[in-house]
């Protein structure tokens, strides 16, 4: 009896267990086709097609070709594994313009081949940015050596256009031409956005890239217009958007420029761009690695907390960490060397930040014993500020630490100061002036069409 009442609440065990799987496996189904449901195709090109996603208007997918093209898609081959090398290139690219607070059309990866995008209607102009001069703008601009450099890099527009093979377009034939996307007419405004984000983006990657000692030598990138009327990055990025040099040595190129090069295509010769291309999609996982740039906010006395977390605050927003200490140079003096050491004997690369209102020992005291960058920041109130100023400024010979007065500008500073050396920190530093940029433009085109 009891072994058979043993045996019923075992099989009342599974069954419910039996029914927990299956209402798991119904609602997980529901999910994973409620994420995405693809529609039909919008447009095919050489490499690459676009679907609908049924349930989500604003966002289409774009599913890579195993195709490599070149010259206008004169010469194409079949390269097995490319979709999937380049949707990994494209991924980690745009994975990084956006942690930089570039606008782009990248949402996620959807498998090896597939990503889904915001769903755009494209501007029918490659924008092509150079850095050293080579290839095309050697044939039209003779008397100019390979390896011209650009300062700042030169801007290019072609128009895309097949037929005619993209013939390069002024900015007056642009504007001209009137485009309208997704209700968005092209004109000066965005052109100037265009041409701005453009340069950007080459100079965020030209940095990231020269931390592995490749040199990116010219790129070209497309741009959308979203459902929501704005401008962003889409399209792909990958090998066959840049002429990418190791070591700045045109030998060692590991771009599609070794495919357009070829009279003769081998198995061999696909072979190794295809290791090219594997190669450049697996760097860019270490251009993806988290940073480690630390700035330590030391506050005199906890009556300046707040001011401390607004720095910290902004210091995140750029990519760093932050870390709040307390400490004294009138009353804890042995204290504030503790932490100094604490500081220095770290690997991680650090910049202090000394908040101390009144008499600013801190700051002083600090900058005289390392050799670890200092920035003052005091609270100032604006009643005593002419005076208490100067005990930050109006510091011994032999002591170089330097004051600012806001919040954000001490985490502009010390992000300034990590940005030599930490390409994510430099891109969002980057990002901000071109935001700043944009944001002016696009409230002067609001205010000019006032009518008052
Ligand atoms: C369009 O782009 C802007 C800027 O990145 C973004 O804020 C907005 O959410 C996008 N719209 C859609 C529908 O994705
Ligand atoms: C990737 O996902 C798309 C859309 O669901 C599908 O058509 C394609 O076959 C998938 N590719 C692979 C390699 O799984
Ligand atoms: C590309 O072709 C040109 C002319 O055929 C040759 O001079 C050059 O060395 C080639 N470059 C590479 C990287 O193969
Ligand atoms: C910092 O202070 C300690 C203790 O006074 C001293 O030993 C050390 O040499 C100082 N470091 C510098 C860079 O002045």
């Amino acid at each position: 009896m009891n072994a058979l009442a043993n045996g019923n609440l075992l099989l009342i065990g599974w069954v419910n267990l039996f029914s927990y799987y299956l209402t798991f496996k119904f609602f997980n189904c529901l999910l994973i086709q409620n994420e995405y449901e693809y529609g039909k195709l919008i447009t095919e090109g050489k490499t690459k097609k676009v679907y609908e996603v049924l349930n989500d208007p604003t966002l289409c997918l774009l599913q890579s070709k195993d195709c490599i093209t070149a010259g206008d898609g004169e010469k194409s081959h079949d390269l097995k594994g490319k979709a999937a090398i380049s949707t990994a290139t494209t991924a980690k690219v745009f994975q990084l313009l956006n942690e930089a607070g570039i606008k782009t059309a990248f949402v996620k990866v959807i498998n090896d081949t597939a990503f889904v995008a915001q769903k755009c209607q494209m501007v029918p102009i490659e924008w092509v940015t150079r850095r050293l001069a080579t290839g095309s703008f050697l044939k039209k601009h003779q008397g100019v050596p390979e390896g011209y450099r650009f300062n700042p890099p030169l801007g290019e527009t072609y128009l895309k256009d097949d037929a005619n093979h993209d013939p390069q377009w002024s900015k007056e034939q642009i504007i001209s031409a009137g485009f309208i996307l997704n209700d968005l007419l092209i004109g000066k405004v965005e052109f100037d956005i265009m041409q701005h984000t453009a340069l950007a983006v080459f100079e965020i990657l030209e940095k990231a890239w020269a931390t592995k000692d490749c040199t990116l030598i010219d790129m070209k990138i497309e741009f959308g217009i979203n459902v929501s009327h704005e401008i962003v990055v889409a399209d792909i990025i990958d090998s066959d958007s840049w002429r990418l040099w190791p070591s700045g040595d045109k030998r060692l190129m590991k771009d599609k420029q070794v495919y357009r090069n070829l009279t003769t295509v081998t198995q061999d010769d696909l072979d190794i761009i295809k290791r090219n291309f594997e190669w450049v999609a697996d760097q860019l996982d270490y251009l993806l690695l988290p940073t480690s740039g630390l700035v330590v906010i030391l506050m005199g006395s906890q009556s300046d907390e707040k001011h401390c977390k607004e720095i910290a605050t902004y210091a995140k927003s750029l990519g760093l960490k932050a870390q709040l200490r307390v400490c004294s140079a009138h009353k804890s003096t042995q204290e504030i060397l503790h932490i100094l050491a604490e500081y220095e004997g770290i690997s991680k690369k650090v910049v202090l930040i000394a908040v101390a209102g009144r008499s600013n020992g801190l700051g002083p005291v600090l900058s005289g014993n390392t050799s670890l960058p200092v920035i003052n920041c005091p609270p100032f109130k604006p009643e005593t500020i002419s005076q208490d100023l100067w005990s930050s400024i109006n510091v011994p010979s032999g002591i170089g630490c330097t004051t600012v007065a806001y919040p954000e500008s001490a985490a502009l500073a010390a992000a300034q100061i990590h940005a030599l050396h930490n390409h994510m920190v430099w891109a969002r530093l980057r990002v901000k002036q071109l935001m700043n940029y944009i944001a002016l433009k696009q409230v002067d085109a609001k205010l000019k069409d006032l009518i008052l």
